[in-house]
């Protein structure tokens, strides 16, 4: 690396997801997700940040009367009708690359039916062809918190061994069709969201269940063996696909040198680290063997899992950064609020608004840590701060808080790749605001581009751009030399 420029071909972008910016959530077609299930609850009836973990009943009473809720992630901020603007406004800041992700349920609406929804396949079609005019790579998720409501409803979701069949006849569908179009796919958002939240994580319902953590685990065991098809198809179909895992990666840290905190924060990494564990060297790790032994968890395998696991890891790691978090044997220290990755205070860390412990540093020592462990590339495909932004009267705003955010996060990835590591590429989360997967609010912004649009859905949908749209195009055009 010369200077401070990052590497020659590093990709810059953003990243999105489709349940919280497409819309059009009945449109041409599309089946329902369980995301559209999820209900906007206003901040003083919320109890922390914790993605809600909507129960089967609720889902089946919400059905009977579905008018008198408000579901923000059905209408997200209307990508499928305005894709072809807000991609050429990702062009102007200089995007080489933007993560998105197929919404299953348009292209198989209930997720079990025989024939693909013709319709669905087009929209996309419609996007990539948009990307390429612009030169921008698509790296695309196949599943992002979005389950086909039906595959939860009719069959427990992922806690079923039956939705392989269904994700691996999908995956085949979409690499089959866009192979012109894509080579680098991601296959499960945040897959370890499935051992905190398996309700977003792969449209679980735990309620009826004696022993929750084993179907939990058996789920991602399923998405695990899914994963290593999906790469299987990816690469038997186009040999230059590349395929990634996909881990939320919040670093855990000891709050003292007390041993047990030590062993505390270790243990805490390693049941994030197992999702990678099984991506990259195929098989469960002894320290997940323990803890299914002492959890009274057994994972029911069939012939050749083990050896789909073993054969076919993929290309690349990709992880979303936001925070870290610290982890004590104290139970009487003063914890943060509640959230899917959450502990106790750091002294030293500034926190966000919604609590999220801000540590750059911790990204460095994130992707060392990750890449002394597997040694292949990583690509950071989340990172940035959900703020409340305002529109100021002549139309813009002032977003220096954001743009601090990500510079020191940038100087930090710099520092990773002096130290060696391999990084691909950066895609910031929420390039253009989007409605929050934690709290399905639209006020926790993480854009470059504002959209006019509140947490209960009032708006004119126009489009703004902050300052941190031209603070970030003057990165992305000295390939992170100016900041
Ligand atoms: C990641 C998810 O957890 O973080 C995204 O992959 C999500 O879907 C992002 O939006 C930021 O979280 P939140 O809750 O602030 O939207």
């Amino acid at each position: 690396m010369e200077s401070n420029r990052f590497p020659e071909g590093f990709l810059w972008g953003g990243a999105t997801s489709a349940c919280q910016i497409e819309g059009g959530y009945n449109l041409d077609g599309r089946g329902l997700s369980i995301a559209d299930m999820v209900k906007f609850i206003p901040k003083e009836q919320r109890k922390g940040d914790r993605p809600a973990s909507v129960t089967k009943k609720e889902i089946q009473e919400m059905l009977k009367n579905e008018d008198s809720y408000y579901f923000p992630k059905r209408h997200g901020i209307d990508f499928y009708h305005r894709y072809k603007e807000d991609i050429k406004l990702l062009a102007e800041m200089g995007f080489n690359v933007f993560r998105l992700s197929i919404s299953w349920s348009r292209i198989f609406p209930n997720g079990d039916d025989e024939e693909p929804n013709e319709e669905g396949l087009k929209f996309y079609d419609n996007v990539f062809d948009e990307c390429k005019k612009y030169n921008i790579k698509p790296l695309v998720t196949l599943s992002h918190y979005d389950t086909p409501l039906n595959l939860a409803l009719k069959y427990n979701g992922w806690a079923n061994r039956k939705l392989i069949d269904f994700f691996a006849k999908y995956v085949r569908t979409v690499f089959e069709r866009y192979k012109d179009k894509v080579d680098l796919w991601l296959t499960f958002n945040e897959i370890n969201v499935m051992s905190k939240n398996p309700y977003t994580g792969g449209g679980v319902f735990l309620e009826d269940s004696d022993n929750p953590l084993q179907l939990s685990y058996q789920a991602a065991h399923h998405q695990f063996v899914a994963s290593a098809l999906a790469t299987k198809i990816a690469h038997e179909i186009n040999p230059n696909n590349k395929v990634g895992c996909m881990l939320a990666r919040a670093v855990t840290y000891p709050e003292t040198n007390n041993p047990l905190d030590i062993i505390k924060a270790q243990k805490a990494n390693q049941m994030n680290l197992f999702f990678t564990d099984i991506h990259v060297r195929g098989e469960y790790p002894g320290y997940i063997l323990r803890y299914f032994r002492e959890n009274n968890i057994s994972i029911q395998k069939e012939l050749g899992d083990d050896e789909i696991l073993k054969l076919h890891p993929v290309d690349f790691i990709s992880i979303s950064y936001y925070k870290s978090v610290t982890e004590s044997s104290n139970s009487n220290a003063e914890r943060l609020p509640d959230s899917l990755f959450t502990g106790v205070k750091n002294p030293y860390l500034e926190t966000t608004d919604w609590g999220w412990q801000i540590d750059p540093m911790g990204l460095r020592w994130a992707l060392n840590d990750l890449y002394d462990r597997y040694q292949i590339p990583i690509f950071i495909v989340e990172n940035g701060l959900g703020a409340y932004d305002k529109l100021e009267e002549d139309n813009k705003i002032h977003d220096a808080y954001r743009i601090d955010y990500l510079k020191k996060h940038i100087i930090q990835m710099r520092e990773a790749i002096k130290d060696g590591v391999d990084l691909m590429g950066y895609t910031t989360w929420g390039p253009i605001d989007l409605v929050s997967d934690s709290t399905s609010e639209m006020s926790k912004r993480y854009g470059f581009i504002y959209v006019d649009k509140d947490d209960y859905g009032k708006g004119n949908l126009k489009r703004f751009k902050k300052d941190s749209f031209f603070w970030y195009k003057k990165v992305i055009e000295s390939n992170g030399e100016i900041l």
